[in-house]
């Protein structure tokens, strides 16, 4: 065959492999099967491997994944992606209605436009001249990560537009959800544990986590999609609307040109209608493949939306309507207990498997003694479970009139179900503890933290390798994973350790000595030193020697960080074994030295001198980070309500608390409320 008649077959055969792309993905109508498919593309492939000039990016054989990278380059949005404010009870979607009317005159022209809410990851993607140039997660809003060689692989993604396209000449940007359906995500799950590696909590779990993942090549084999719901071109002016004036006509428009658009969809005109849908697929929600965990309400007029405009994060125009979490109801068949890094014992149901929202589940968090004790769970009781927005299910509540007659109040274990020291709990504090440094199950934590993601990243250190190589005898402490390069022999003699793994492992803990002193300091896993606190404390002191001179005063001063925390930083410090521990990880070259960079945080006057309790789940962050901001613009956050505290501020499900401020007079922030102080 000659180039020409190649360029011709490879061109045919890529304009057929699209449009049956089209037909799975976005009809959800192939006609032809998986093998035929599987053939025009082995086709393509072997067509580009005799011409390998004529393979562009945008070929679909493309979508098995490129290099791997070291980490994900930001991109800036060219328009910040916002987040909806949530509704839960018609009361509320009227109130949005009633704001939208009093803002226009009169009710949206062309109504509201009802969607769903996948329960996934935000995408942007751009496209230049028809083609995929830009992927990249929502981060703060302003500035993601770009992983755009990880959306490549996602199948139902257009790499690039039919040149016979209206928009293959056009700039824009489509928004929508990368998401896994649940069939996917069980095979995935399946695959995981057979071997040996932890399956992931749920399906938004796994497309964070593959999103995230460093090698395309493996995000080619995740069972990723994608939904789009918005569209957005480059020039865009209001006054060009006319053709293209509501949200409705632009998923259509976005359907046509091969792009995923929901079909689970409707333009209605009132709250009525809103509702209708909303009620609607929260009880159907399980007929679906995949997870949702709401409905989205728009204004469907561009034109209406402009003029509605926007609050500090979210959009006037559109609200997310979220379901209720999800319960069932299973035999709790026995309760186990958990050992964290630093000792922190939490009782894990263990329960008979049921299925909620699609999701087998096994085990979820019976929090401490005391929630136990409150709720009063017993092992054989029938137990009500639930699943919200965190990743673990809870157990909320038992089934007493189901209550076996034999059950007795849980005994906590009073020694380590580890290491079998005794365990203690300290006057005030909701936890047991295990206090022996050497328990493994403290070891092997230390570890994994100290070369997680977050803190020195040493990739091919993950759980698994920490507890093989603990086991082996190779590691102790942190500062013997400096020490294994001394024990390649070794490393190479432990089963499923080859030379590229232990090279690639050895590279990737020399490469860690390059992170930063803040970095290293959370890595070290000081009780309540988090990222937040580390930068602050490097930023402040300098380095890690400053840090650990430093008097309890000097620390506390530190705006951000309270008494708690500082005495918890001299404690670690004092010890002679962590002496010792810094004295190895100085000679193996790790950074000590950083950057002062003190920054005055002017106290904000609403936080300054006053007193925040939180409640409820927030959306935007958890409670430790809500804490935190609140502790850096000068206010104290305590556990609970009284004459004293100045502000309760109240997530979803806030309970007793909530009440207590109530009773008291005490002024509650809502989610919102809250936010916008500190912004
Ligand atoms: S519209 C400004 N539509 O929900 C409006 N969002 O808190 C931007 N989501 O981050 C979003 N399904 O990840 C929209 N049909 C849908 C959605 C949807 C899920 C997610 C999205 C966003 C979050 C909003």
């Amino acid at each position: 065959m000659t180039a020409k008649e190649a360029r011709v077959k490879i061109e045919s055969l890529r304009i057929e492999i699209l449009e049956h792309d089209r037909r799975y993905h976005v009809l959800a109508a192939p006609i032809i099967s998986d093998r035929e498919y599987d053939r025009l593309i082995e086709e393509l492939r072997d067509l580009e491997a005799k011409f390998p000039d004529l393979i562009t990016p945008e070929s679909p054989t493309q979508r098995v994944g490129g290099e791997p990278t070291k980490l994900f380059p930001p991109a800036v949005h060219h328009v910040p992606m916002l987040s909806l404010a949530n509704t839960y009870n018609t009361e509320e979607v009227e109130d949005f209605a009633r704001r939208i009317r009093d803002l226009l005159g009169h009710d949206p022209e062309q109504g509201y436009i009802c969607e769903l809410k996948f329960d996934g990851v935000a995408m942007s993607l751009l496209y230049q001249n028809g083609k995929l140039v830009r992927g990249a997660t929502r981060g703060d809003g302003t500035t993601g990560d770009d992983v755009t060689a990880n959306v490549r692989t996602i199948r139902s993604i257009p790499l690039s537009l039919q040149s016979t396209s209206k928009l293959s000449t056009e700039s824009f940007e489509v928004r929508g959800e990368v998401f896994m359906d649940l069939e996917g995500f069980r095979r995935l799950n399946q695959e995981r544990e057979e071997q040996g590696e932890p399956p992931f909590a749920n399906p938004r779990n796994s497309t964070a986590g593959s999103l995230k993942t460093l090698d395309p090549r493996e995000v080619a084999k995740r069972p990723l999609r994608f939904s789009a719901y918005q569209l957005r071109f480059d020039d865009e002016k209001i006054e060009n609307l006319s053709e293209l004036d509501t949200h409705s006509k632009r998923l259509e428009l976005l359907k046509e040109f091969g792009f995923p658009v929901s079909k689970e969809t409707r333009v209605v005109k009132d709250t009525a209608g809103i509702m209708q849908f909303a009620m609607n697929w929260q009880d159907e929600r399980d007929t679906l493949s995949f997870e949702i965990d709401g409905a989205v309400i728009k204004v469907n007029s561009l034109p209406e939306q402009n003029e509605v405009g926007f609050v500090a994060k979210s959009p006037r125009w559109a609200i997310a309507y979220k379901f209720e979490s999800k319960q069932a109801k299973t035999r709790l068949n026995g309760i186990t207990l958990q050992v964290g890094r630093m000792g922190t014992i939490t009782p894990v149901a263990e329960l008979e498997p049921v299925q909620l929202t699609g999701i087998t589940i096994r085990r979820a968090t019976l929090h401490n003694a005391d929630e136990i004790e409150r709720k009063d769970i017993r092992i054989g009781d029938l137990v009500v479970i639930e699943r919200g927005g965190e990743v673990i299910p809870k157990v909320v509540g038992v089934d007493i009139s189901q209550r076996p007659k034999n059950a007795r109040p849980f005994a906590f274990s009073s020694t380590c179900p580890e290491c079998n020291s005794p365990l203690v709990r300290p006057p005030g504090e909701v936890n047991w503890y295990c206090e022996n440094p050497e328990c493994p199950a403290q070891v092997i934590g230390r570890l994994t933290h100290f070369a997680s993601r977050g803190a020195m990243d040493i990739v091919g250190l993950g759980g698994q390798s920490v507890v093989q190589f603990v086991e082996a005898g190779l590691l102790r402490t942190i500062a013997d994973i400096y020490d294994l390069k001394d024990h390649r022999d070794e490393l190479l003699a432990l089963s499923r350790m080859g030379e590229k793994k232990v090279d690639n492992l050895l590279k990737g803990i020399e490469d860690s000595k390059k992170q930063s002193t803040a970095r290293f300091l959370y890595a070290l896993g000081i009780r309540h030193v988090g990222t937040s606190v580390a930068k602050l404390l490097i930023d402040e002191f300098g380095s890690i020697d400053a840090v650990a001179n430093a008097t309890e005063t000097a620390i506390d001063d530190i705006p951000g960080i309270g008494p708690e925390i500082a005495s918890s930083i001299v404690a670690y410090f004092e010890q002679r074994k962590n002496k010792d521990l810094l004295e190895r990880l100085r000679n193996a070259g790790l950074p000590f030295t950083g950057e002062k960079k003190r920054v005055e945080l002017a106290p904000s006057e609403f936080f300054a001198g006053k007193t925040f309790v939180l409640t409820g789940t927030l959306s935007a962050m958890t409670r430790d980070e809500a804490k935190e901001k609140i502790e850096l613009r000068g206010g104290k956050v305590t556990g609970s309500v009284s004459k004293k505290t100045d502000y309760v501020v109240a997530g979803v499900e806030a309970g007793s608390k909530l009440e207590k401020a109530e009773q008291l007079g005490v002024k509650v922030l809502n989610e919102e409320e809250f936010l916008s102080e500190l912004q």
